[in-house]
């Protein structure tokens, strides 16, 4: 541990929340290395909004449709978080791309979840596509966000088999088991300054 201050914890979401959870529970049990200060949904009737109330993190929702161009709806998401003293920030099932806007106000602390190992299958609906391609192993990868989706130097990935009997469903919970794993254990990396980011290559210290 150093004797810095924890990163203050933003987590972005749109739907469901179970990563979210988990990162709170891994908080909670004092895991993560991080606050988490403040859950912003881009979708009011997110179910992880109450969720995160429950748990007692402040709330925040920032539409799309209520600003006129992407930058307007990066701007206000980026006031949402700094107005809550946000230093790190965990995109959770957030189902936007971000650009630079958004990106420059948390330079290199921007951190996505997705079910995939990373570079195969981008974009939505990644397990339907690990199972469509016929792949024999996939699994989740949490990398820092750049400008291109799905994209950003890698900090942690576990491997998941897919078995013949597989459904979307079933692989997409065995997946998501291990998603709850790895999320809160890069965060915890990155929270107490464990990684060096190096281009694409991300140097663990100290494990
Ligand atoms: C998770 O499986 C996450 O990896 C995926 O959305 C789901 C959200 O579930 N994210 C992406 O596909 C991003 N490209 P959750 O709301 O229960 O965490």
């Amino acid at each position: 541990m150093t004797a810095e201050k924890a990163p203050r914890l933003g987590i972005l979401v749109s739907g469901r929340g179970s990563n979210m959870e988990a990162i709170l529970q891994a908080a909670a049990l004092g895991r993560l290395g991080a606050t988490p200060v403040l859950v912003v949904s881009d979708n009011p009737q997110a179910p992880a909004l109450a969720k995160a109330a429950q748990r007692g993190v402040a709330i925040a929702v920032v539409r799309r449709r209520d600003y006129a161009s992407a930058s307007e709806f990066e701007r206000a998401l980026v006031a949402e978080l700094k107005g809550a003293g946000v230093d790190l920030v965990a995109l959770a099932g957030f189902m936007r791309v971000l650009g630079r806007e958004f990106l420059a106000a948390f330079p290199g602390r921007v951190l996505n979840i997705h079910p995939s190992l990373l570079p195969s299958f981008p974009g939505l609906h990644a397990q339907r596509q690990a199972l469509e391609y016929g792949v024999r192993v996939s699994g989740c990868t949490v990398h820092f966000v750049d400008e291109q989706v799905d994209h950003g130097p890698i900090v942690l990935q576990a491997a998941v088999p897919v078995l013949p009997a597989d459904t979307e469903e079933t692989l997409s919970a065995r997946i998501l088991a291990e998603e709850h794993r790895i999320y809160p254990e890069a965060i915890r990396l990155v929270a107490e300054g464990r990684v060096r980011v190096e281009g694409r290559r991300v140097w663990i210290l100290d494990r």
